[in-house]
């Protein structure tokens, strides 16, 4: 693969994407950087920057299906510009936006028709900067989809592109003259298309694709297209974007003999990217989308050199395996077979997100066993996997949310929470495609929950009105007012989270329990990094610095040991804790000190679909118990 060092680009990008735009001026050693006038991206304290995804917990956000703020029927980010009070309430550190490009919306915005501004229904590139702006003073920090592999059929890349055989952009798309090359790959959306190649008679040729057949696949072997989408990204990074989420990225380039699936082409161009955005860009992050087994996963951290995080995708589907079976085992098992990662990198982890609940990286016989457990309605399906919300995935059970995102927080990883997950809020699966989880965000009991006060026949799509999770039932307003709901529940152990670093930061230590049903772990600050050779002497006369592991209790640097109950039935467990004994265990939402760990097993008992956050303190000191801001919970 040549990828150029010096940009490629013609004369209408050099000028700026779409007329009236403000010109693209140089800016460091990146030509084709750009500023608008007057705008002024506010940076975030330098302080708290290094690795701060690795202690975030991230919102992902539809801004389509957020607020209203101008009552057309869509989102727009006025509103969710207008909605950060509450998104800071919350308490969530970065906002992940799913695609707000213009876009034909034939797949929820990952069809881009111009990587260069934003959907007209979701406000301009002035609205952006002004989010941004007010975000990034409030702390929060921002990414954004960035679909790289593919584009739009409407793009006029592409419409160029499939024109002829000889047009200018000719091979900025994968073309070929049959459609048996790369057998060997597989179909994603095998519910939808047979093949990843669809004809184009004006070339008399075919395309490839990898998605829906009106999502052309980029060509990265031609510099001219790698150029441009660095071009893309250094736009965005330019207006004060935090990073980015890196769709599809498995699949930029394709090999004969192959899967076209994590080639090493496609590490090469991450790698490239990586540098180029480190160079100019630092603290910013890349998170890769790539539906893999955890083996091939690790391998988009590159040695530290390729994206900062990754979603762990076979880790979301056994969440929902181990609760249902009852037992630790799918758990485990995925964990156990998820290499180290390079430090300084970090998981992404989920419960559900705006696709369908993944049932890619799973055996076929726990696919069938997941599909008997939560497919109640053929109509639940989409593509490999089932269409559905979180809350109506558990029947609405309360303490099952709980214990799951008791185990989002705790595990390795940095949490993602999809927007209206933290209310329970639920789904429609009679709406096509993933619609059935993109519903608008229900604000309140009013017209159109809260959303907006456009007409409902005018809404990009109808809220929930159902009796148990339409708005008049399940909403921010009332969920506020009551200190005993959920969104409060959500709120509390985000604010217990934050105060240890090891939830984002620390080792991980499965903890042996004979009872099947209790899974167990201890998250320990991990001790720093001997310094480099050469100062190694100097230091060696400074006082012992203090073991990380025996700090005063509060301060995120004990040990945290978590206990889930998988059952819905009460469990008793004896925990070994030799490795802690003397320790005293106080668990975290009260503050209460539990008994000394002896040199024995420690025994443990947890009500249905119970769990436990214990600091393990080394001397239990006044400070030790004190009433938290667990006292709601
Ligand atoms: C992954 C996105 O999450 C999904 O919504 C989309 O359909 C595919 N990529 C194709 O872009």
């Amino acid at each position: 693969m040549a990828v150029p060092r010096r940009p490629n680009q013609r004369r209408s990008e050099q000028r700026g994407p779409v007329a009236g735009r403000p010109e693209r001026r140089r800016q460091g050693r990146f030509p084709g950087s750009l500023r608008l006038p007057g705008i002024r991206p506010v940076a975030l304290p330098a302080r708290e920057a290094a690795g701060w995804y690795r202690r975030s917990v991230f919102y992902e956000v539809l801004t389509r299906g957020f607020f209203d703020a101008n009552n057309d029927g869509a989102g727009d980010l006025a509103g969710l510009r207008a909605k950060l009070d509450y998104l800071e309430w919350l308490g969530v550190d970065c906002l992940w936006l799913l695609p707000y490009y213009p876009s034909p919306m034939r797949d929820g915005g990952y069809d881009i028709s111009d990587f260069f501004t934003i959907h007209p229904q979701l406000g301009s590139l002035d609205d952006l900067v002004a989010f941004l702006d007010e975000a990034h003073r409030r702390g929060i920090r921002v990414i954004a989809d960035l679909v790289m592999n593919h584009t739009s059929e409407d793009h006029p890349w592409f419409v160029e592109s499939r024109s002829s055989r000889d047009n200018s952009r000719a091979d900025w798309y994968v073309w070929n003259d049959d459609d048996k090359r790369w057998p060997e790959a597989r179909v994603v959306f095998v519910d939808v298309e047979t093949s990843n190649w669809t004809f184009e008679p004006k070339r008399g040729q075919y395309y490839w694709h990898r998605f829906y057949s009106h999502q052309p696949d980029l060509n990265y072997e031609n510099p001219e297209v790698v150029e441009t989408m660095f071009g893309v990204v250094r736009f965005w990074l330019d207006l004060g974007l935090d990073g980015f989420r890196l769709d599809a990225v498995p699949y930029l380039f394709q090999a004969d003999g192959t899967t076209g699936e994590n080639l090493p082409e496609t590490h090469e161009l991450l790698r490239l990217l990586r540098k180029e955005v480190d160079a100019v860009y630092p603290d910013r992050v890349l998170l890769a989308e790539a539906n893999q087994w955890p083996s091939d996963l690790v391998d988009y951290f590159g040695d530290g050199d390729e994206c900062h995080m990754c979603f762990h995708f076979p880790l979301m589907p056994r969440l929902f395996m181990a609760v249902r079976r009852e037992q630790r085992f799918p758990l485990t098992e995925i964990l156990t077979h998820t290499p180290e990662i390079p430090k300084d990198c970090q998981w992404a982890i989920f419960l559900r997100n705006h696709d369908e609940l993944t049932l890619e990286k799973v055996s076929e016989e726990e696919r069938d066993y997941m599909v008997a457990e939560y497919v109640k309605d053929p109509r639940m399906r989409r593509h490999l996997g089932i269409g559905r919300r979180l809350a109506p995935l558990l029947d609405g059970n309360r303490r099952l949310a709980e214990l799951l995102y008791a185990m989002l927080f705790s595990l390795p990883g940095s949490p993602v929470i999809y927007y209206g997950d933290e209310l329970l809020m639920g789904d429609n699966v009679y709406l096509g495609d993933r619609d059935s989880v993109r519903t608008p965000m229900q604000w309140s009991p009013d017209r159109n929950g809260g959303f907006s006060r456009a007409d409902f026949a005018q809404l990009y799509l109808p809220p929930l009105m159902d009796p148990v999770y339409g708005y008049e039932a399940v909403n921010v307003e009332a969920q506020q007012r009551n200190p005993s709901s959920f969104l409060h529940w959500i709120r509390s152990i985000l604010q217990i989270r934050r105060q240890f670093d090891v939830f984002g930061t620390g080792g991980f230590d499965l903890v042996s329990c004979a009872n099947p049903s209790v899974f167990a772990y201890v998250r320990s600050p991990v001790p720093p990094a001997p310094p480099p050779e050469g100062k190694r002497k100097a230091k060696a006369r400074d006082p012992k610095p203090q073991d990380p592991v025996s700090q005063p209790p509060g301060t995120g640097t004990n040990p945290v040991l978590c206990v889930h109950n998988l059952s819905r039935f009460a469990q008793a467990a004896e925990l070994d804790l030799v490795r802690w004994a003397g320790r005293t265990p106080v668990e975290l939402l009260g503050r209460v000190p539990f008994a000394q760990v002896g040199g024995g097993t420690y025994g443990v008992t947890l009500g249905p679909y119970g769990f436990f956050w214990f600091e393990l303190l080394e001397e239990l000191s006044q400070g030790s118990v004190v009433p938290g801001i667990g006292g709601a919970l």
